[in-house]
């Protein structure tokens, strides 16, 4: 019997139940309700998830109360200061910081696989060039398996690291040409004499006719986005990744089922929503007229990037971002952006606000990246992508995890019903 339990009541029978509880190496302890059907004949309910681990993981640790974000075990802050984001997807995929020889090896790797199948540059034509980029990842994401049948043997560790190494290669070429698409320039091949992070502004910002050379203070931010972005425990987005590949689909259909998630304006689309919100705010005067409407229940206005699931403190995301804001505007001579002069006091305001002081609502990782992508030269509607490109990789890593869980069922939640009873069927002409 597991040392701690919870008793468990049901007052219409009196029958009791002990349920096991488990304990976690960080954060709060689980109740194990497995059998709570099979005993209690009861689902539990909870459909926003408000209380349910839907998982076991050791890929990352948040404390909401705290502002705490680990990467198997390693603080934010730190591998946002030391670190990048290559490493970073060493670490989570595989569990431990990469030595000299692995870190080479795993660049090597991923460099190798940066171009794409040249037949995928076909999809493009088929989207209208305003159609958002995010509309363009989910599909052509999707379609990644249609080219590389020899790695989707997803009870193959071999397959699923390929897998891997294809999907963080591939995105940034990805997302670049979906971007090159929407403004009409031609697609710009990786150049992989370029790093990473380098080699993905390359293939976003040059131009056949001219030389390319981009600031390291800009390579750095956007590989602090990256980093910041990879992961962040059981997210909508995420989750939605561990149900697609519960049901043994392949990797890349998974996380084009990921991608569609984190598109909402409540998850990944709020950056971009941020930066349009900052630009319908335009100047501090006007700032009060809007933290009136968020806290007006009966207006649907919310303060984009602002408030969080988990952190009920800073997002320790939001506060490296404010700096590498401030670092890249002034970098760019940007730093009198009127919109990163509206950031900051709508900050200042609404943390001094009681509504939002009470409701614990802090700038969450959405509220500054905005700025700095825009200060780079991305339009709005790349920002999503830019955090699917990042996110891509924790979400592999955690569907990773659970492929190799031999303990893994498909995903099948139930339901409370409030339907009809059964009835009999009344043929049309007996019908009023
Ligand atoms: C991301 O889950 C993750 O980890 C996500 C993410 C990741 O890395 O994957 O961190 C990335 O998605 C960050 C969040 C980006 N979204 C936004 O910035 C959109 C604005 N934020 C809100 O929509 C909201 O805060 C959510 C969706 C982020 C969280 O919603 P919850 O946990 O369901 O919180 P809630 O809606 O229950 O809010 C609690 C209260 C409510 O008031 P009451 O019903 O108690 O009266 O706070 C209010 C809400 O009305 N509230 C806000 C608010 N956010 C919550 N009021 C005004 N402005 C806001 N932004």
């Amino acid at each position: 019997m597991p040392s701690e339990t919870l008793t468990i009541r049901d007052n219409r029978t009196g029958k009791e139940l002990e349920l096991p509880i488990l304990k976690g190496t960080e954060g709060p302890s689980v109740v194990d309700v497995t059998k709570f059907y099979k005993e209690f004949g009861l689902f539990t309910l909870d459909p926003g998830f408000y209380s349910t681990a839907s998982c076991i993981s050791e890929i990352t640790f948040i404390d909401g109360e705290k502002g705490i974000l680990l990467y198997r075990g390693y603080p934010i802050e730190q591998l946002a200061e030391q670190s990048n984001f290559l490493e970073v997807s060493y670490l989570l995929l595989f569990g431990k910081l990469p030595n000299q020889a692995e870190h080479e090896q795993f660049e090597r790797l991923v460099t190798q696989h940066t171009m794409v199948h040249e037949q995928l540059k076909d999809f493009y034509r088929g989207f209208r060039r305003d159609a958002h980029p995010m509309a363009i990842m989910v599909g052509v994401i999707g379609a990644l398996s249609a080219f590389y049948h020899d790695s989707l043997d997803i009870f193959d560790a071999r397959s699923r690291e390929i897998s891997a190494y294809r999907l963080i290669a591939k995105m940034p070429t990805i997302a670049a040409f979906s971007y090159k698409y929407a403004v009409g320039q031609p697609f710009v091949y990786p150049d992989n004499e370029r790093g990473f992070v380098e080699n993905f502004l390359y293939m976003m910002f040059a131009v056949p006719c001219a030389k390319y050379k981009v600031s390291p203070v800009l390579v750095k931010a956007m590989d602090q986005i990256l980093t910041l972005h990879a992961d962040h425990e059981q997210n909508a987005s995420t989750a939605t990744v561990r149900l697609a590949g519960s049901s043994l689909a392949n990797p890349f259909a998974a996380i084009s089922a990921g991608i569609g998630a984190l598109w909402g304006p409540a998850h990944g689309g709020a950056n971009e929503a941020v930066l349009n919100m900052l630009g319908q705010i335009r100047t501090p005067d006007r700032i009060g007229e809007y933290i009136k409407r968020a806290k007006d229940p009966q207006d649907p206005f919310r303060l984009m990037g602002f408030g969080h699931r988990v952190y009920k403190n800073y997002d320790p995301r939001a506060k490296v971002l404010r700096k590498a804001a401030h670092d890249v505007l002034q970098e760019l001579g940007h730093v009198d952006d009127p919109r990163f002069k509206v950031a900051l006091e709508l900050e200042r305001i609404a943390r001094e606000d009681d509504y939002f002081v009470q409701k614990k609502l802090y700038p969450n990782v959405d509220f500054y990246s905005g700025l700095i992508l825009s200060a780079i030269g991305f339009p709005t509607n790349m920002f999503t992508v830019i955090f699917a490109l990042a996110r891509s990789v924790g979400w592999f890593s955690q569907w990773m995890e659970m492929i190799s869980d031999k303990g893994q069922a498909i995903g099948r939640p139930r339901q409370l019903y409030r339907g009809a009873m059964t009835r009999d069927y009344v043929p049309l002409y007996q019908r009023d």
